[in-house]
């Protein structure tokens, strides 16, 4: 059949109806944006006239921006959720080239501009936002075909609630996929049902996960330890004949074990999962037990790997299996091909700091494209770059993540089948027995910039809209000739991103508090105790001070003390929407309770220097303590 040229334009109009429609929505919208901002910016004129001063109009401004946007975002979310079910990634890509203005609607925008707005554009080069600089191909940007947002319940699960608003927002940011590191926030059964966490998800509340998962459209891969990194298995009596070492939990006896339980137990709740991922990264205790002692250290690992492999492979033979690579790094590429893991296992190569090549050499990639036929990645958007930290740095992660870029760009093609995607990994705590590092809302902005980073295969700012809007940033508020992020003096994007409304956005902001208020408790407890010379421990032991510059020194004291005090009861309610009341309990008390104590222990110890009121002659006597070092001197 052949049409002419109206017959078919209109039939092709027909076809991408729904395109259309969502266009000229967005259209509508991005008009009635413009009109208001319009008005806004009467209102504020106005406000300026009447000569009021500074405070009262960015007040202003920022409640009107907040309505506007609050109201805005209603509307998007109603739209978003029909657009999404259409709109397909080739769809999108087209979008958003329709999404900008013409030529001539760009030239009218300039001609109205100021220098101001002038110079608000010239600032936001990758320089000035910030960006790290990584020698990617702009022409040819490398795109992981799988975006995997890595989820570690082991410390701070979300409620699931939090999910529920999570998977969406992951979804519109470019994530393929979650993977769900469970540990003992599994509910096992049976035999074992003690190696789950007394507020362990339920069942129940797995499969709401997972229904939710797919109402997102979003692949979930399992994971399990099953070699090392069991601490939550072995740490438990029942379970400790499994050791590899008696005294340790942190790794099982590969003889002893078979992590087939633990697995049929996972498998059974995940039965359409595509992949595995058993772990086996960071077995430190290994070919120690009296069993394994006269295995060699590769061949133990490569057994253990391959017997589990099996196990899943024989109950689940579609099922993929994929292990942590770190292991794998040392082990000698003929060991590896004489046990054939390259059919059993994918590796998922991991590299959180900055710098792939220093620890995975070109040597060890050369050796993995000989063995495996593919390989997946994975990279860090939090959770890596120190223990006790409340906040990530998005700007080392960014560029964690820009170079992992660049890295598979040059390595997909070196294996058969390419590479499979990236797990950007979102750690919780570095091992079952440590405290909680940042916890995922205060890390939504990191997981943002890096998500969309791997989704487009690079960050600038073309991204600008993309990303402020996913993270429900108000549009309008970016100060004039201030660049919408700028990492270098910003890394941890506070400044930048207060005022947006993603899920957990007053958790964020709240870390941001705790370091101003940690700062000052910090300085302060560093003076009176050290620095000054009055409330020494010296002073302390021996009650031996002078009371007026007590006074002195405890002058700041209530003011932090309170702050401190507060700041926990505002954790109780910026955290209630996102976890349990056993981890907000947790997080308080790993990183605001130990200024409270602090604090009170100088208070105390105040009073106590203060009710001395006459002192003993000099010289004091010497320390007793002392004779335990080898000094005595009395
Ligand atoms: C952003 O980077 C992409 C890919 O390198 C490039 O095509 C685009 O022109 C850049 N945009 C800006 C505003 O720098
Ligand atoms: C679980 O722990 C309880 C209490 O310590 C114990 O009585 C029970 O036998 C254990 N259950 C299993 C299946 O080992
Ligand atoms: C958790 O804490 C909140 C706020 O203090 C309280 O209202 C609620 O009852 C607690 N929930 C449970 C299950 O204890
Ligand atoms: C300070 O003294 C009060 C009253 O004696 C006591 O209850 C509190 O535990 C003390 N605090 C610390 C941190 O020693
Ligand atoms: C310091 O002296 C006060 C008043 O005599 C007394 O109550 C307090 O116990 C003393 N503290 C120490 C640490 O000796």
């Amino acid at each position: 059949m052949h049409f002419n040229y109206p017959q078919r334009f209109c039939v092709a109009a027909y076809r991408k109806k729904t395109t259309l429609l969502v266009v000229s929505g967005l259209s509508v919208l991005i008009l009635f944006g413009l009109e208001y901002s319009r008005l806004e910016e009467n209102k504020i004129s106005e406000l300026m006239k009447e000569e009021r001063d500074a405070q009262v109009v960015a007040d202003a401004l920022m409640k009107s921006i907040n309505v506007k946007f609050i109201e805005t975002a209603k509307r998007i979310n109603k739209d978003q959720d029909v657009a999404t079910k259409i709109v397909t990634e080739l769809d999108e890509e087209r979008l958003s080239k329709l999404e900008q203005p013409s030529r001539d609607e760009i030239a009218r925008r300039r001609a109205a501009e100021t220098v101001d707005n002038n110079q608000f554009e010239i600032l936001e080069t990758e320089q000035q936002l910030g960006i790290p600089y990584v020698n990617l191909d702009p022409k040819n940007p490398y795109i992981p075909k799988k975006r995997i947002v890595h989820l570690d319940l082991k410390g701070a699960p979300p409620i699931l609630s939090y999910f529920r608003k999570l998977f969406p927002l992951i979804k519109v940011m470019g994530a393929t996929g979650v993977l769900l590191e469970y540990e003992d926030m599994f509910p096992f059964s049976g035999a074992l049902k003690n190696i789950s966490a007394k507020n362990a998800f339920t069942a129940y509340d797995v499969s709401e996960i997972l229904k939710l998962a797919e109402e997102s459209k979003l692949e979930v891969i399992p994971l399990v330890q099953t070699f090392g990194h069991v601490e939550f298995a072995l740490k438990h009596s029942e379970f400790s004949h499994l050791r590899e070492v008696p005294g340790s939990p942190q790794a099982l006896c590969p003889s002893r074990a078979s992590s087939l339980n633990f697995i049929r137990e996972v498998m059974d709740l995940h039965p359409n999962t595509k992949y595995l991922h058993i772990g086996c990264d960071e077995v430190f205790q290994m070919g120690e037990c009296d069993v394994c002692r006269l295995e060699m250290h590769e061949n133990l690992f490569l057994k253990h790997v391959k017997t589990v492999a099996d196990i899943v492979h024989a109950r689940y033979p579609h099922v993929r299996v994929i292990v942590w690579d770190d292991m794998l790094r040392h082990i000698s590429q003929q060991a590896m091909l004489e046990i054939n893991i390259g059919n059993l296992v994918e590796p998922m190569v991991w590299v959180y700091a900055e710098d792939i090549y220093r620890f995975v050499q070109p040597t060890v990639w050369d050796k993995y494209a000989d063995v495996f036929k593919t390989a997946w990645t994975a990279s860090a958007f939090k959770g890596a770059f120190g223990e006790t930290l409340y906040v990530p740095n998005a700007k080392r992660h960014l560029e964690n993540n820009l170079r992992w870029l660049d890295v598979m760009a040059t390595q997909a093609s070196a294996f058969k089948q390419g590479l499979m995607g990236i797990v950007i990994t979102g750690w919780q705590r570095y091992d079952h027995f440590s405290v909680l590092c940042e916890l995922l809302p205060a890390s939504i902005p990191s997981l943002a910039l890096n998500l969309i980073t791997v989704t487009y295969g690079y960050f600038n700012s073309s991204l600008k809209e993309k990303f402020l809007s996913a993270l429900s940033c108000p549009m309008q508020n970016m100060a004039y000739g201030s660049p919408f992020i700028s990492l270098d003096a910003d890394p941890f994007l506070w400044d930048k991103l207060s005022r947006c409304m993603f899920p957990g956005n007053s958790f964020f902001r709240l870390t941001n508090r705790l370091h101003n208020l940690e700062t000052e408790a910090r300085e302060y407890l560093d003076i009176t105790k050290r620095q000054k010379g009055w409330m020494t421990s010296y002073n302390v032991r021996h009650n031996y001070s002078l009371p007026l510059r007590v006074d002195e020194l405890t002058s700041d004291l209530p003011r932090i003390y309170h702050g401190m005090v507060m700041i926990a009861r505002s954790a109780v309610d910026a955290m209630v929407d996102v976890f349990d009341n056993y981890t907000i309990s947790e997080w308080i008390e790993q990183r605001i309770y130990p200024y409270i104590i602090e604090l009170e222990q100088i208070q105390n110890q105040s009073i106590a220097l203060k009710s001395v009121n006459h002192w003993p002659a000099r010289p004091l006597p010497p320390l007793r303590d002392l004779q335990r070092l080898g000094v005595t001197l009395n």
